[in-house]
């Protein structure tokens, strides 16, 4: 992360009148040819970067803002050291600062100063000298010891519109591979997210199936400040307690008896699929039988598995010994499972397909053709897990209990952290078969302890059941009105049929006009995994956002 520093300060004798004044003199220095060209060459080419620093008023750095601003693309903070108050040229100095940083788009300035008391009455926050960020500290100037800055304040411009163009920066920088909706997330709280013009939306995409807590937790929030400030990361070469105390925490509120920990929800699946290969090995049971329609990542174990051939074939050929039978087909998934099958792999609610529940038949049949050969069943719970359908497994509600299950998305409340879960009998790796280098970390696992700690004191699992009840009932009204033709799925994992193939269009008018934010998996289909901290009176606005949206769609579809 590169800072920059404008250096010098050219102009510490002007007394400007107003904001205007600071520019004149700036440009009066120019003509002068005190803001030497190879000065602003060099501004041009390191203001791209992350961080600017302008110094004791320094002209050059408001100079800089104003003529390259607008190509600044990574720009977050701004840190001001307004050495000129005393001059009376501070508060000009700041006035200009923060007109240039809306300008910009910057989210947060930070002033660092001996006067708290003078920047108070611009609408500054104090904050402690320790949470400023690191690299401003590393920028103040190094002649001034530390105890005399005493003071940070900070002022968040976190709504100001960002004149970055994310959509051109991402198709110039970025792999094409997402096909990105046309909106530029900044911040959120709850079931809301703002984007980058200051619009707010009502969010049930949730990070897709992610922020059970919702966003911007604090639960999440101080979880994850408190562990950066005592060990982020040291590898599994050590026993750390955050880690430990989450295994253990799975494991008393789970059938299962072992936990492993990984980054994504395609990492425990892969952890998954090899442990089934390990177990079977010896005896020559290496297949892995999963589902049509099923989806379990992207890596090529967790691609190999997943039941669509539009993911799997552009990476063919994938590892071999992968069959998939028809999801929901008893007699097709007894006939596939043999003395070679070393698991049967099977997300108990498909989710993104369209949120499609197995049937408690399927489950059963696959629990039993498992026991009969001693194979594994695992349940990919990546999606349908912590909490998400009102229990915290979804195999909860149905008669079968896996001996391995997944779980990543909701775990850690939105910090990245995968797990496996497997009873002592499944649990065949032995020392070196497996691991991770950031896996299980003592950051990702403190967030997922204090997000499992939050789903018991709120009440979440409950509120998911009771929210989810109210949503569907809601949804099923459009059926009714003839606007969708299902609603399916469970919990806070909700899908419902539009009555016609438009359920991109009414994701995009319910983004576009109504403030409101769903997924579309496919043509006739939106899904609804909203955070599991969703309100009543938040999914009434939702049903009533949807609906305006649904009827456009559904107008602009039927006169297509
Ligand atoms: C059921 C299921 N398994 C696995 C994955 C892959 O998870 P990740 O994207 O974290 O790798 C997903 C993601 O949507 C999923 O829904």
């Amino acid at each position: 992360m590169a800072s920059f520093s404008t250096g010098a300060s050219y102009a510490r004798h002007a007394r400007p009148e107003d904001v205007g004044a600071i520019w004149r003199i700036i440009d009066g220095y120019a003509q002068q040819g005190i803001l030497l060209p190879r000065s602003h060459e060099e501004i041009a080419d390191k203001i791209g970067s992350f961080h600017v620093v302008v110094r004791d008023g320094d002209l050059v750095g408001l100079a800089a803002l104003r003529d390259f601003g607008a190509g600044i693309g990574e720009l977050r903070s701004l840190s001001v050291d307004p050495d000129w108050h005393g001059y009376g040229f501070g508060e000009l100095l700041i006035r200009a600062v923060v007109a240039r940083a809306r300008a910009i788009g910057i989210g947060e300035l930070y002033v660092i100063t001996a006067s708290p008391g003078y920047f108070g009455r611009f609408g500054w926050a104090e904050l402690p000298m320790d949470e400023v960020p690191a690299m401003l500290d590393a920028d103040r100037a190094p002649e001034r010891p530390r105890h005399l800055w005493n003071t940070a304040m900070v002022l968040r411009l976190a709504d100001v519109p960002r004149r970055v163009d994310a959509p051109a920066l991402e198709a110039r920088v970025h792999l094409q591979v997402y096909a990105r909706q046309p909106l530029t997330l900044v911040a959120g709280d709850g079931c809301w997210v703002t984007d980058d013009t200051g619009r707010r939306y009502l969010d049930m995409v949730a990070g897709i199936a992610v922020n059970v807590l919702g966003h911007a937790s604090p639960v999440v929030a101080d979880a994850v400040a408190r562990q950066a400030r005592r060990l982020v990361q040291v590898s599994n070469l050590y026993y750390t307690l955050p880690q430990l105390e989450l295994a253990d925490a799975l494991v008393r509120r789970s059938p299962f008896d072992r936990a492993f920990f990984v980054n994504s929800g395609t990492e425990a699946n892969e952890a998954a699929l090899k442990l089934a290969r390990r177990r079977g090995h010896a005896r020559g049971a290496i297949e892995i039988v999963a589902a049509e329609g099923s989806f379990h990542g992207r890596t090529m174990g967790a691609l190999a598995a997943t039941g669509q051939p539009k993911y799997r074939e552009p990476f063919e050929p994938l590892p071999a010994g992968f069959r998939h039978v028809p999801f929901n087909d008893v007699d097709a998934l007894r006939a596939a499972v043999d003395e070679r099958t070393a698991a049967v792999l099977l997300e108990p609610i498909q989710g993104e397909s369209g949120i499609h529940p197995a049937t408690d038949a399927f489950l059963t049949a696959a629990r039993e053709a498992c026991d009969a050969v001693g194979a594994l069943l695992i349940f990919d719970e990546v999606q349908s897990g912590v909490g998400r359908t009102g229990t915290f497994f979804a195999f909860e509600q149905t008669p079968v209990v896996p001996d391995v299950v997944t779980l990543a998305k909701g775990l850690g409340g939105g910090v990245p952290i995968g797990a496996v879960l497997a009873t002592e009998s499944a649990a065949a790796f032995e020392r070196g078969d497996h691991g991770t280098t950031l896996g299980g970390n003592p950051l990702a696992c403190a967030a997922a302890i204090a997000t499992l700690g939050a789903l018991d004191e709120d009440r979440l699992l409950a509120n998911a059941r009771e929210r989810g009840e109210e949503l569907a009932m809601g949804l099923a009204a459009f059926v009714d009105d003839g606007l969708a033709t299902e609603v399916r799925g469970s919990g806070l994992m909700l899908a419902m049929e539009t009555a016609g193939p438009w359920a991109r269009e009414a994701m995009a008018a319910a983004r576009d006009h109504h403030g409101l934010l769903v997924n579309a998996t496919g043509p006739t289909t939106l899904r609804f995994v909203p955070p599991l901290t969703i309100d009543r009176g938040e999914v009434r606005q939702a049903l009533e956002r949807l609906e305006p949206a649904l009827r456009a769609a559904a107008a602009q579809g039927t006169a297509a």
